[in-house]
């Protein structure tokens, strides 16, 4: 069924599909589900102080603004996370942007963080009925200086915070200029320093934990992963989310279409990512949560993020190229692995 689906879809330009698959689900969520219903796999897991309905979630950038909630845990998703969102709406990159590389399972996109701003996606959730854990990924707007980066992700923090049942912080995007430089050392000691201090504030204030993850690049060198893992756990942040899109195109070189600019995701980031993914579990121990994304196709790609490391994972790509049956797939092997 979703073969179908697929095969008009990828007729049309990337992100038209994806408007439209948007659109649809937005409109008619049962609707677009019911060919594909299958009972959500149920294999609950209790982690961050939250309840995961099983380990397999969606991955930020799909749903931006949060506009099909309710479609997301009818496909089978354990969680989803939304965003990623700025303070101020804004248009992205000139189009084309996202480009399909179906041969690999891949997608390069350089959306640029398009999004129609946080309080947008605030009255989406507050209209929905989706009651599972959801994850609300911010960043920066692309003209506020990297110096005063900061600034938009504390507003952001502050509105998401409440309706929030974890919040990501987006320093790993390759589309807005500088925003990797938030990765290095001092800068993350400095952000997230301060993050951690206004999540205190606001526990107090509303009354609620909302744990705080940072979603980190494939594109980190050891000596960098040393500092992020350090810095991660001495500023209080209770997970990290690896990886986003890379800058690189392993296994691409000879392909003329891997050379449009942007992030790779899908099949080829698999390897990278799962090595950064188990280089951090290395260095953070046992007791801290991470989240493994990057390059799942297959209940094999799952199962490799969990030996990876990962207590949870994402899918974006592999749902574009398999669909929801996928999604289904990776959560009964999770399920079953722990059997
Ligand atoms: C993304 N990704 C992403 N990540 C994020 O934190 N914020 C975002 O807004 C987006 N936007 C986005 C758009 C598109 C078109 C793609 C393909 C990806 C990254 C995504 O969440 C994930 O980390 C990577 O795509 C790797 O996982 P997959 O796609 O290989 O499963």
């Amino acid at each position: 069924m979703y073969a179908a689906a697929r095969s008009l879809l990828f007729r049309l330009d990337a992100e038209r599909a994806h408007e439209l698959t948007l659109e649809t689900l937005r409109r008619a969520p049962a609707l677009a589900t019911l060919p594909f219903a299958r009972a959500p796999v149920d294999d609950p897991v209790e982690l961050l102080g939250l309840r995961f309905a099983n380990r397999v979630g969606l991955a930020a950038g799909l749903d931006k603004n949060g506009e099909c909630l309710r479609a997301w845990s009818r496909l089978g998703f354990g969680f989803v996370e939304i965003g990623t969102v700025t303070p101020r709406p804004q248009p992205g990159n000139p189009r084309p942007r996202m480009f399909r590389l179906p041969e690999h399972e891949a997608i390069i996109n350089r959306l640029g963080f398009n999004n129609k701003g946080v309080d947008y996606l605030l009255e989406r959730v507050a209209e929905s009925d989706y009651r599972g854990v959801l994850g609300i990924n911010i960043g920066k707007n692309f003209d506020t200086p990297i110096e005063r980066a900061a600034d938009d992700y504390l507003i952001g923090l502050r509105k998401v915070y409440r309706a929030a049942s974890y919040v990501t912080v987006n320093i790993s995007s390759p589309n807005t200029k500088n925003l990797r430089e938030l990765q290095s050392e001092d800068k993350l000691r400095e952000l997230l320093t301060q993050l951690k201090a206004e999540a205190e504030r606001l526990a107090q204030q509303h009354g609620k934990h909302t744990p705080l993850l940072v979603k980190i690049a494939p594109d980190v060198d050891d000596e960098q992963l040393d500092a992020i893992a350090r810095v991660a756990r001495e500023a209080g942040i209770a997970g990290l989310i690896a990886t986003n899109t890379t800058i690189t195109r392993p296994g691409l070189e000879a392909d003329p279409r891997a050379r449009e600019a942007g992030g790779l995701s899908g099949a080829p980031l698999r390897p990278l990512a799962d090595r950064t993914l188990a280089a951090l579990r290395a260095r953070v121990g046992t007791d801290f949560a991470l989240i493994g994304v990057g390059g799942i196709t297959s209940a094999e790609g799952a199962r490799a993020k969990r030996a990876a490391g990962a207590d949870l994972v994402q899918i974006y790509t592999g749902f574009i190229y398999r669909g929801p049956a996928l999604v289904h797939d990776c959560a009964q092997a999770l399920q079953a692995a722990r059997r």
